[in-house]
């Protein structure tokens, strides 16, 4: 069998996604920083054949990943049309913990995503883009992993002020003042056990959501705003927008029918504690969630080790077995063989 390797990153959302409609299309633009640290490894192995597909987790064979695949498969048939003429053999592993809560199918789409353009390649296929194709395929998996492809910042979803953004797939966003390039993100892990929303019941509460209108509004008007304070280098507008937008993730999901609490005691206690230590200390501490009770921590890398202590000291109580992960925003994929 020949085979190809891709390493992609996962990322974290500043403005959120939330609501979509067929196929894997956003009701709101999203951005997010691409991080380093937690990425999937995909190893695809491909000969003549009929197009059956195994897939491995870090080394055991893992049937159940096999509808999504599928799914994935018969959705990007125009991207890839050779797929149901070769066999495949998926082993795929994720640098973070399996029970950590981090969600994989940003990284893991991503990467198989970059896999079957190198195979669409090799196969001497015409590529217009193969990074563009590359996102386009991995929304079509996920709608975040769209924005996996490139660093140190992606866009997805056509809005006014990003230039070159549209639905179809994500772009490289990099208008940023150096300070965000060096951005940090302490993922405390408050809660360990899967999703209790899976994103497709998420997406769905948008639909005849009373606030959906205006929420995809407000989408827009925080992105346009994010990205002066960017550009700018503007900590406290970054940060308000960034925790104004975790927050309103959350409150739209309290709001929809039916009504979700995502967020842990825990989940608050950090949130108070980062608030306490910012007025304090002036530090340029900043937190977003996704779409459960895990805090991403936001700050530069000047502040690491004043951020680090007040966490041993202060938060790695309202962790899970103490655990939590130390990110920080990356360059994008990476092939590896
Ligand atoms: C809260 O990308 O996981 O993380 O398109 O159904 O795969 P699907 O959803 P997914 O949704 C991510 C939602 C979010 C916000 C974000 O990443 O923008």
């Amino acid at each position: 069998m020949k085979e190809v390797t891709w390493k992609s990153p996962s990322n974290i959302a500043l403005v959120k996604y939330w609501g979509k409609y067929p196929v894997q299309l956003p009701a709101n633009p999203s951005i997010s920083f691409t991080l380093s640290a937690a990425a999937t490894t995909t190893t695809l192995k491909y000969k003549q054949g009929t197009g059956q597909v195994v897939v491995f987790l870090e080394g055991e064979e893992a049937p159940s990943f096999l509808p999504k695949i599928h799914t994935f498969l018969e959705r990007t048939q125009k991207l890839f049309p050779f797929t149901r003429e070769w066999d495949f053999e998926v082993h795929t592993s994720n640098s973070f913990p399996h029970s950590s809560g981090i969600a994989s199918s940003a990284s893991g789409m991503s990467a198989l995503s970059l896999c079957l353009m190198s195979v669409k390649e090799a196969l001497g296929i015409t590529i217009t883009d193969f990074f563009e194709e590359a996102s386009e395929a991995a929304r079509l998996g996920s709608g975040s992993g769209s924005r996996s492809l490139y660093g140190p910042m992606a866009a997805w979803g056509t809005h006014e002020n990003t230039p070159g953004s549209n639905d179809r797939f994500a772009v490289a966003y990099n208008h940023i003042d150096p300070i965000f390039k060096s951005f940090q993100d302490t993922i405390l892990l408050v809660d360990k056990g899967t999703k209790k929303v899976s994103s497709t019941v998420g997406h769905q509460l948008m639909e005849g959501h009373p606030y959906a209108a205006a929420r995809f509004q407000q989408a827009h008007t925080n992105q346009t705003a994010l990205l002066t304070a960017l550009s700018e280098g503007d900590l406290e507008a970054f940060g308000s927008l960034v925790e104004s937008e975790a927050l309103t993730l959350h409150a739209m999901m309290m709001a929809s029918t039916p009504y979700f609490i995502l967020m842990h005691p825990n989940t608050l206690k950090v949130i108070e504690a980062v608030w306490a230590f910012r007025k304090e200390t002036g530090t340029p501490l900043y937190f977003t969630l996704d779409a459960g009770a895990n805090v991403h921590l936001l700050y530069p890398a000047s502040h690491k080790d004043v951020t680090l202590s007040f966490i041993e000291e202060h938060l790695k109580t309202f962790c899970k077995d103490g655990s939590y992960l130390c990110d920080a925003v990356g360059a994008g994929p990476e092939k590896i063989g």
